[in-house]
């Protein structure tokens, strides 16, 4: 068994496995891939390895939709490259976690199956199925995150409808039912006892139901009303997440990270605090600054002193009680240097700058691949170009609510999870590298200069510049002060400049001049030794220091 809080130090990678590396030419991304770059992994400084769901599914939802939880997708691979996988990264000091999508299944899973042929069986329980309201309106107006009602026509019976808070094809798992929470429980045990470290773990939020399914105030032209509406009606989600940590994590001592929706300051210290329902939760104050309930106001510019802000909220919140894991990408939209860097302002410094702010505040930094070779979002030029659900559904949202078609293109590009979808670009080869043949989604344009093979033969790279990153976090001369270190926020009121403290047996100043102008610091004392810099030469004063546009300096002080 491993040790107590095993992961505190640790670096998490997230791969999707269906754009990381393809190694049977079939344009999709797969296992044997995963294993053939475990080598740059293991160099890049990472240490635990987040894939993104593998597990047999008719991918409605790119794989977010398991139709066989114990089974491997046929496109990624077999069991036996996923037992390989598990085994090589441990030899080389990585572990692997998986993602836990339970929240749904995928309506091709056998239980959705057989809930269809007797809807009042044994099997109907596993989900939420209801009658058609006498008038034949739906149950309740909840939109599904997707877009449309949450209620579909539950097939084979036309007086039936089944709840999905997500796509039609990913039918809501009842949690209610004693027997499908030990189903979940047992799979989840059959999943550790391979040895793999924990789960990602999908979705969680919305497990929980209201006792009662009723309409809440329509806020669109569809009648329907936001999903966040059932969460905050639902009550008592600790009953299950207590139950589950109980039955499986614990006894494994696993590391388990949730994706947590919403805002749950108020109740951090049930969901990661000593005796929380999680090891961690991912920190998402600063993406989701990106949202908006009105989709024409999707993706505001993020600001300097915005971004600041969330990250300090954060920070102050979990002091308090537990551990973030700290991302400012993944699968689920654009690349980070769109989101929060002025376009135009886009280059080396400053997306250097954004990758050290978030990665040595308090918590375990998770980087999504690509963004250590500073990825951008690739561009797309006609709404035929999306393969993602969520980006078709916004397209066609966006006219509905009146928006021209220039104008729903603009919001849905600018928001769309294929941004960060597509080929991870391995040399300068045709499709980055990624595959011998076109791959499922498009290649970044820019993916002959932008490749892994070019960002390691030169020094000032993005992506070299992140293994020093990860090499100053382990240095056993700071590690303890980055990895425990108090965070104290520094010159706080100074605009466009975001600074913070750790501290434990050193002190050390991380500073990132989040713009595109000169400015300058002063310190209380000279500093000791620059630790880390994104231009070549270190400050010349050691109290009155000048900084470069998007300059990051960390120093021990
Ligand atoms: C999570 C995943 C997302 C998926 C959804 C439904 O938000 O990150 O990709 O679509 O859950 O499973
Ligand atoms: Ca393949």
């Amino acid at each position: 068994m491993k040790a107590d809080k095993w992961w505190k130090d640790k670096v998490i990678y997230q791969i999707y496995p269906k754009s990381f590396k393809d190694s049977n030419g079939d344009g999709i991304g797969d296992l044997r891939g995963i294993i053939e770059k475990l080598d740059y992994l293991k160099d890049l400084g990472v240490d635990i390895l987040w894939l993104s769901p593998c597990f047999q599914s008719p991918f409605a939802d790119q794989g977010y939709d398991i139709s066989d939880y114990y089974a491997i997708a046929e496109q990624f691979g077999t069991m036996q490259d996923l037992q390989e996988l598990i085994d090589e990264s441990r030899q080389k000091g990585m572990d692997i976690i998986l993602d836990l999508v339970i929240n749904h299944c995928s309506d091709e899973h056998e239980w959705f199956q057989k809930a269809c042929q007797d809807p009042d069986g044994r099997y109907g329980k596993y989900f939420y199925i209801k009658d058609k309201r006498a008038d034949g309106r739906c149950p309740t107006n909840w939109r599904s995150y997707f877009g449309g009602s949450v209620w579909s026509e539950l097939p084979g019976h036309p007086d039936k409808l089944y709840l999905h808070v997500f796509h039609k094809k990913q039918p809501d798992l009842n949690w209610e039912n004693p027997e499908v929470r030990k189903e979940l429980y047992k799979m989840i045990c059959w999943w550790l006892d391979k040895g793999i470290a924990g789960f990602r773990i999908d979705a969680i939020r919305n497990i929980r139901k209201p006792k009662v399914f009723e309409d809440y105030a329509a806020d669109g032209e569809d009648g329907l009303c936001n999903i966040e509406r059932m969460i905050e009606h639902a009550h008592g989600i600790g009953e299950f997440l207590t139950e589950m940590r109980l039955k499986t994590f614990d006894r494994y001592n696993a590391f388990t990270v949730a994706e947590v929706s919403g805002d749950v300051t108020e109740d951090l210290t049930s969901y990661v605090g000593q005796e929380g329902y999680f090891s961690s939760i991912f920190d998402f104050r600063e993406i989701e600054l990106s949202y908006s309930e009105d989709i024409r106001l999707h993706c505001p510019k993020i600001t300097a002193e915005d971004y600041k802000e969330a990250c300090f909220t954060s920070q102050y919140a979990f002091s308090q009680c537990g551990t973030p894991v700290n991302v400012i990408e993944n699968h689920d939209g654009p690349r980070a240097v769109n989101r929060f860097i002025p376009r135009g302002e886009i280059c080396p410094e400053s997306k250097k700058m954004l990758g050290a702010l978030y990665y040595f505040m308090k918590g375990i930094p998770c980087i999504y691949q690509g963004q250590e070779l500073g990825m951008e979002n690739p561009g797309f030029h006609s709404p035929d170009e999306f393969q993602d659900v969520a980006s078709i559904y916004s397209y066609q949202y966006s006219l509905q609510q009146g928006l021209s078609p220039a104008e729903a293109m603009k919001v849905t590009e600018a928001m769309s999870r294929d941004n960060s979808r597509t080929p991870m670009p391995w040399d300068n080869r045709a499709f980055g590298g990624f595959s011998t043949v076109s791959p499922w989604i498009k290649t970044t344009d820019d993916y002959t200069e932008r490749n892994v093979a070019a960002e390691q033969r030169d020094e000032n790279s993005v992506l070299c510049f992140y293994k020093k990153m990860a090499a100053l976090r382990r240095d056993a001369r700071y590690k303890k002060t980055l990895v425990e270190g108090s965070f104290t926020p520094k010159w706080k009121t100074k605009k466009n400049l975001m600074a913070y403290v750790r501290k434990a047996d050193k002190e050390i100043l991380v500073v990132g001049n989040y713009k595109n102008e000169p400015d300058r610091i002063v310190m209380e004392a000279p500093y000791t030794t620059v630790l880390l810099n994104n231009y070549a030469e270190d400050p010349e004063d050691k109290i009155e220091i000048r900084l470069k546009p998007y300059q990051l300096l960390i120093m021990e002080i």
